[in-house]
């Protein structure tokens, strides 16, 4: 099975350049000249139209959870249900976080991932491995993850009680990890002072949803950065930052950075457009100032007035932030967000958004925010290099996995939940209604299989296969 994808602009990394690109089975074989193929020297089985388009390598979302059981409940995506949404957004490969909890072994948890996701994905699947309580087996456990494929893994500074480690064990876990090349995740957030601002706030009656955001506050997230770095620093383990939303917290990062430390950081959509203000305004008629339960998420939306936001698309250019995912964790308001009315310390934690990454940061593009070129980098190259994956992900080139995506410009994407609307997840709601995209996902192709062509979706549970990940291809 051949197929031709021509008269398209083949966007890399590296740039954009008019080329028609040939796929053999489930790999790229060849970046052709355009028009080589007027000469008459390829006659593939199935052409696909990409003229005035963009033809991309499909999208690596390195942040999702899905069936996570979190917050007394499970995220609402399951593996079938998250892929698909994924391959309708043009998403092509995800990486998952399988757990371990205090008290649980790493092997179990990751057996229990597998078990999850083996024959439901629609796309392509890894996984890093969440270490929620450090000891003894869990450390000897790190020793065989990068032979499961596995080479990162995440720790929490934040949530005291549920997969917390204190800084003895961080220590512990990266001098492991900086001996066996696995990239250290961070969640950093100091979470026993966070808990404490929580408490005083719901004992003042501040209940809402838009006090947990006062309570992680930013001060919370700058200064667990620093002494993850610090940690990393003292023990030579490379370092990930992950859903980082404070300014401040990339001032950390770029200064360990300029230093020539391996430090890594990550945001998420919900960091670049949304904002603690709009949470604080959200009301509705079912939910009233409860709306505002839907944009809960950790790190907290932060304050527009105070600049975060333009500071994350500035750091998205500089490369102080390298990459873009979604920490896709969605939760319903019916049964599920509600859990915390009356407190919003009981609200399940997350935003789905994994169906609208690369929509989303192609508005970046559309609004002079970043070029063409770095919306592939930080939705794909770069997440394809940071986890071990490039080459077969993260390119259109020869050899590659045929994992693409035909971009159209001249299209419009209308994001939420509604009649007409583009929403595949799982979720009774969306946490981006009324977003228009300039542009719009046509086809989707995970190795070499059309998934989604136009509006009709060809994909099916059990195409995706899971990923043994190499060492970061990243590192300093
Ligand atoms: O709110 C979030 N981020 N939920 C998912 C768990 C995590 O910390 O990534
Ligand atoms: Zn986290
Ligand atoms: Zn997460
Ligand atoms: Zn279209």
């Amino acid at each position: 099975m051949t197929t031709l994808i021509k008269n398209g602009t083949v966007v890399n990394a590296t740039g954009a350049t008019p080329a028609d690109v040939l796929v053999d089975g489930e790999t790229i074989v060849a970046l052709l000249a355009p028009g080589s193929t007027a000469l008459g020297q390829i006659d593939a089985d199935t052409v696909i139209d990409a003229a005035g388009k963009y033809v991309i390598p499909g999208g690596v979302d390195a942040h999702t959870h899905m069936e996570l059981p979190f917050g007394g409940t499970n995220a609402s995506d399951t593996f079938e249900t998250g892929t698909r949404a994924a391959a309708w957004g043009g998403t092509t490969s995800i990486i998952d976080f399988a757990v371990q909890r205090y008290g649980e072994r790493v092997e179990e948890g990751l057996a229990a991932w597998h078990a999850k996701a083996d024959g439901n994905c629609a796309i392509d699947y890894g996984f890093h491995q969440i270490i929620g309580g450090v000891d003894e087996f869990s450390l000897k456990a790190m020793e065989t993850l990068v032979d499961e494929g596995i080479t990162s893994y995440k720790l929490f500074m934040a949530y005291p009680g549920v997969f917390y480690s204190d800084d003895a064990q961080i220590l512990k876990a990266m001098q492991r990890a900086a001996d066996l090349g696995l990239l250290t995740m961070m969640h950093a957030e100091n979470g026993p002072a966070i808990d404490v601002l929580a408490e005083q706030l719901v004992s003042q009656g501040k209940t809402d949803p838009y006090f947990h955001g006062i309570a992680r506050a930013w001060q919370m997230e700058e200064e667990a950065t620093h002494r993850a770095i610090m940690l990393a620093n003292l023990t030579g383990a490379p370092l990930y930052v992950v859903h980082v939303s404070a300014k401040q917290a990339v001032e950390q990062l770029a200064w360990a950075r300029d230093k020539g430390q391996n430090v890594f950081g990550e945001t998420c959509p919900q960091y670049l457009y949304l904002s603690l203000e709009e949470q604080l305004g959200a009301r509705s008629d079912d939910y009233g100032a409860f709306e505002g339960a839907k944009w809960v998420c950790s790190t907290p939306l932060r304050s527009r007035a105070e600049g975060h936001q333009d500071s994350m698309w500035q750091a998205l250019r500089t490369n102080d932030l390298q990459m873009v995912s979604t920490d896709h964790c969605p939760f319903c308001m019916k049964d599920q967000k509600e859990l915390g009315r009356g407190d919003f310390r009981a609200i399940p934690n997350g935003i789905g958004s994994v169906e609208h990454r690369m929509d989303l940061m192609y508005q970046g593009v559309v609004t002079g925010e970043i070029s063409l070129a770095r919306w592939v980098e930080l939705t794909s190259t770069t997440p394809a290099r940071m986890f071990g994956l490039y080459g077969k992900k993260g390119v259109i080139a020869p050899g590659a996995d045929a994992d693409i995506v035909v971009y159209d410009p001249n299209g419009h994407t209308s994001i939420g939940y509604g009649e007409g609307k583009t929403h595949h997840m799982n979720m009774d709601h969306s946490a981006w209604e009324g977003f228009e995209i300039d542009g719009h996902v046509d086809t989707v192709i995970s190795r070499g299989r059309v998934l989604v062509d136009g509006g009709a979706y060809l994909g099916s549970p059990g195409h995706g296969r899971y990923l043994k990940r190499g060492l970061s291809q990243y590192l300093i």
